[in-house]
């Protein structure tokens, strides 16, 4: 089954194909064209994601995305195969995303109908503005290709894509997913594939929101995950010494939840209060800051595993990107001397892509659980567990 993903939840918009056959225990995908434009440099003057910004460049990227894959996959064709009623038809779907609809009526009038089986879109969490730029750009494509469409949950296509980074799919249950990312910290549990429990969530900010904030006040640029990895690391390669102690929110508490806005004020006393703001008082902050994040996640991750009798550890999301954080999870299981099968993406498939949406979405349509198009909307708080 040939799955065309999209994704357009935050900053990245993101277009993919796969082949993908079988169930879990007998699955295999390949990989038919990927691509990916990142709009951190557009928003990096305004120091975080400015939702009407990325709504307008999801509609200016989708098209020469779609492009891109389809010639990638070998699947873009000159014939003539989408009748002008159907282009027009388009047009009206599209009458709200202005550059979007004229776009993709050029491409559908040049190029042919691809063989493509569905579509998978984001439908949510995100931005709403963002969202309903790929979910309207899914619609418009199913109607002129006449093709089916999966909404997908993006925090499902975070723990699908990272579960399926291992050496193989045999995964066992329970299976354990923390999701570390710019708008999520949950630990989530799976006792079968693709069913989920909440066992724990953040009260107040994300952790990959708190990296954000916390780079801000040390006035680095956006996306502050990787520049405050940048310096701890290099503090930790300097063997800077350690002057500054910041809390572990909750690290001690008797549940699975977390705390990430102390954290952030914390950070903030200490920059208002120091009066040296020398690199090397940068690097030993931005290092403590990550210690003291990194321990509250692997504290309440081991609690988890440990309680749960858990199989499988699955990390997902931007944050899971940390070199930091998927050590010391590592090494914190081997410490335990845990049978546990950890599993952590590269780099580029921790952060959004389309074929994160592509996998999770195989899984739905070979369920044969498509949505009535006109059903489809933008669900900024969509939950993946309860
Ligand atoms: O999953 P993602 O790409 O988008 C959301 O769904 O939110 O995650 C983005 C988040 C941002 O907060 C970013 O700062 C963080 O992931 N991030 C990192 C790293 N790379 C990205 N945080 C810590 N260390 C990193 N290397
Ligand atoms: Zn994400």
């Amino acid at each position: 089954m040939k799955i065309l993903g999209i994704e357009t939840s935050c900053d990245e918009t993101a277009v993919c194909i796969i082949e993908a056959a079988g169930d879990l225990t007998d699955f295999s995908y390949t990989v038919l064209g990927n691509s990916l434009i990142s709009q951190t440099e557009i928003h990096k003057p305004y120091g975080g994601v400015f939702p009407n910004l990325a709504k307008r460049e999801h509609g200016r990227n989708l098209v020469p995305l779609l492009g891109d894959v389809l010639r990638q996959a070998d699947l873009l064709n000159e014939e003539r195969a989408v009748e002008e009623k159907v282009v027009q038809g388009v047009e009206r779907i599209l009458d709200r995303e202005h550059e979007l609809g004229e776009f993709l009526a050029t491409f559908l009038r040049t190029y042919g109908i691809p063989k493509i089986d569905a579509i998978a879109v984001t439908s949510g969490p995100g931005l709403e503005p963002a969202l309903w730029v790929g979910i309207n750009f899914a619609k418009a494509l199913a109607f002129a290709w006449n093709l089916p469409i999966v909404p997908v949950n993006h925090m499902e296509g975070h723990v699908v894509i990272s579960a399926l980074s291992g050496k193989n799919n045999h995964l066992k249950f329970p299976l354990l997913s923390l999701l570390i990312s710019g708008g999520h910290t949950e630990l989530v549990l799976s006792n079968d594939w693709m069913h989920y429990k909440l066992l724990g969530q953040t009260r107040d900010d994300a952790v990959g929101e708190a990296f954000d904030k916390v780079a801000r006040l040390m006035e680095l640029p956006y996306p502050g995950g990787p520049e405050i990895e940048r310096l701890a690391r290099e503090a930790r390669e300097k063997n800077i010494e350690r002057a500054i102690r910041l809390p572990r929110p909750m690290i001690d508490s008797d549940d699975y939840d977390f705390s990430f806005a102390g954290l952030k004020t914390a950070v903030r006393k200490v920059v208002e209060s120091s009066e040296v703001k020398v690199e090397k008082f940068t690097m030993m902050l931005a290092r403590e800051f990550e210690d003291a994040a990194t321990e509250v996640l692997v504290a309440k991750t081991m609690r988890a595993l440990d309680d749960h009798g858990v199989k499988t550890l699955v990390v997902g999301g931007g944050v899971s990107a940390n070199t930091h954080i998927k050590e010391a999870l590592a090494q914190a299981v081997r410490d335990y001397g845990l049978d546990i099968d950890v599993r952590i993406p590269s780099r580029d498939l921790a952060t959004d892509n389309a074929l994160m949406i592509a996998l999770a979405g195989y899984f739905h349509a070979q369920k044969k659980e498509f949505a009535v198009p006109d059903s489809i909307r933008a669900e900024g708080n969509l939950k993946l567990a309860y």
